[in-house]
């Protein structure tokens, strides 16, 4: 929920920028800006749309130190004048999170005769910084006196005319500081430093970084000198490119395999196994409360069903954002599971320190080791999807998905750990198997043409149908919903008819005929209908009344959510894809919402 760059002491200050900021766009593409300074003054451009917008303006900046900034509105919509940075002054700022107190803040400045230029609420942060200078002359008291009126979260990067260099400060949005070849960066998430950096440290809440003639100097919001510990850019935190492929989705689609076979490496050895045991051991507990949003929900919710029967505990789900102002019973006797991509999405943030807060050991399922959430989390279950850049989620889903297995099993034993643990090594093969064979051409056209597609399971099958609907939705904005295939008829039936599309996934072979009578119920509605199942399960009937067939190989259960989401996958791109939509950019969206 928009990236933040800064340098100091580079050659070509906008140029790093601007190679920057297309690293970090996938936080957020509304608008773009880069302020240097160079001659002593502050320079800025900034624009509407992708960071696209701003490159042949950026160009001519130069610079040797300077800010940018990608934007996902929260405050004032899309647009020149609120694209950042903000500029009041001598000072530049660029934002990342939401000031909660920017109404009061900005009337209380308007009243000493600041005008504001934008609906942001980031303005308010140069304008008190340059408020806070006038009165003390001195950068470090400015921005100490500034970050003590803020409330809310914020990371920010700083430039101020007359003082070479930029200053970040970091509360409750990401800020990692590099240092390489004499020049010393800051941004939102590491791989926007690779090539640039050679080590990083990561800031924690309420720490400041000064950076200033090649250094690099730390203090909290008090003031007091920090000290962090840098460690080399490590080799996983590279850019990523397209590499031949049309885009992000398709590329990481194609990626599951080895995002399989990689977290189930990370599991290899004694290490994570032994880890979550002895957590379990000490803490005695008698319940699991797992919490995620969007994708990250939907794999805690297959999940579930797994542990739930495994452990024969009661193992619940809700979404991180209901979580937190929900009364739910949970405390020293919970083991609480927060799962996410980014490890940075507020709410799933803040729920984890809810619960740790209540005596729960938390649990954070996350592909970013070096994220906020592991920050909370007592221990940490590795998932190794590598670096996602598609809004939509689809490698890191399936990597959650073996590493929560994974995860369930070294609470029930050694034994079952061997057993699934190898089970994920074979998934590795049949996801390359589905994604080599899957025609989804048809289905997607038919998708493209339908006025509502709806994704129908039971059982473990049903968080599969919730994340086929939402991919379809987010990449290609055709409506629908994932519903349980039994529900179906207690009213969303209603809204069957030749325009529709039912896609029924079915991989509990237990299961079949039930789903199978769903689908029937739709035909019988003049509707049509895709099935997705595993080989073997699709009762003769269905074969004869589903419009499209997809099978897909049958694995345990506990890991056939990671190959039945790979049809739908490649469903939602190509509709996308046919439809003419960007897939790795949705409207509206960003990778990571680290706002609530
Ligand atoms: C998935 O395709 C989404 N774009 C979104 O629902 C995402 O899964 C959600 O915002 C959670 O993100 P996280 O896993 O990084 O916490």
């Amino acid at each position: 929920m928009c990236g933040i760059i800064a340098c100091a002491g580079v050659k070509d200050a906008a140029r790093v920028l601007y190679g920057g900021l297309q690293d970090l766009e996938y936080r957020g593409y509304d608008s773009a800006g880069i302020s240097v300074l160079s001659g002593g003054k502050i320079h800025t451009v900034k624009r509407a749309g992708r960071v696209g917008a701003i490159a042949q303006a950026a160009a001519g900046l130069g610079g040797s130190c300077g800010i940018g900034h990608t934007r996902w509105a929260t405050h004032g919509r899309p647009s020149d004048a609120n694209a950042h940075p903000h500029v009041c002054g001598r000072f530049s700022v660029v934002h990342n999170g939401i000031i909660e107190n920017y109404a009061e803040l900005k009337k209380e400045l308007a009243c000493m005769g600041c005008t504001f230029f934008s609906q942001t609420d980031s303005e308010v942060v140069p304008q008190l910084l340059e408020r806070y200078y006038a009165e003390y002359n001195d950068l470090k008291q400015a921005v100490l006196s500034c970050v003590s009126r803020l409330k809310g979260a914020f990371a920010l990067a700083i430039l101020c005319e007359g003082e070479e260099g930029f200053v970040a400060v970091k509360y409750r949005n990401p800020i990692i500081v590099g240092t390489g070849g004499g020049a010393v960066y800051a941004a939102s998430d590491m791989p926007a430093l690779s090539g640039l950096a050679e080590n990083v440290a990561v800031l924690k809440d309420g720490q400041i970084a000064f950076a200033r003639g090649g250094k690099i100097s730390f203090c909290d919001f008090e003031g007091a000198a920090a000290s962090l510990t840098f460690s080399p850019l490590p080799a996983a935190a590279k850019s990523v490119r397209l590499g031949g492929f049309p885009h992000y989705m398709i590329k990481e689609i194609n990626e599951i395999p080895a995002a399989v076979k990689n977290t189930a490496a990370a599991f290899e050895g004694e290490d994570v196994a032994r880890t979550i045991a002895r957590a379990a051991k000490k803490r005695g507990f008698t319940s699991v409360m797992m919490c995620g949003c969007g994708t990250a929900y939907h794999s805690a919710l297959a999940a579930a069903y797994y542990g739930e029967e495994l452990l024969g505990m009661p193992v619940r789900v809700e979404t991180a954002g209901e979580f937190r102002y929900r009364k739910m019973a949970v405390g020293a006797d919970t083991l609480f599971v927060a799962v996410s991509q980014s490890g940075e999405t507020a709410d799933t943030v803040e729920a984890a320190r809810a619960a740790k807060q209540a005596g729960a050991t938390v649990a954070a399922v996350t592909n970013v080791p070096y994220s906020a959430l592991t920050g909370v989390a007592d221990f940490v279950v590795p998932v190794r999807a590598g670096t996602e850049i598609c809004v939509a989620a689809t490698k890191s889903y399936c990597g959650q998905i073996a590493a929560l297995a994974m995860f369930f099993a070294a609470l029930k034993g050694a034994g079952e750990y061997r057993s699934v643990l190898s089970a994920v090594k074979g998934a590795e093969a049949l996801c390359a198997q589905t994604i080599s064979r899957t025609v989804a051409e048809d289905v997607a056209r038919a998708c493209a043409s339908s006025s509502g597609v709806y994704f129908i399971g039971r059982g473990i099958d049903y968080p599969v149908a919730l994340e086929g609907s939402l991919k379809l939705k987010e990449v290609s904005y055709v409506p629908g919903e994932g519903y349980p295939a039994g529900e179906l008829k207690h009213g969303t039936i209603a809204l069957i008819d030749s325009g529709t599309l039912a896609v029924a996934v079915i991989t509990q072979c237990g299961l079949a005929e039930k789903t199978a009578s769903a689908v029937e119920q739709i035909c019988a509605r003049g509707g049509r209908a895709a099935v997705v199942c595993a080989e073997g399960c699709a009762p003769a009937h269905l074969r004869e009344r589903a419009e499209f067939l997809i099978e897909v190989p049958a694995c345990k259960s506990c890991l056939s959510p990671l190959v039945s989401v790979i049809p739908l996958q490649l469903i939602a791109y190509r509709t996308a894809v046919i439809l003419g939509r960007d897939p790795d950019k949705p409207r509206n969206l960003a990778k990571s919402v680290t706002v609530e």
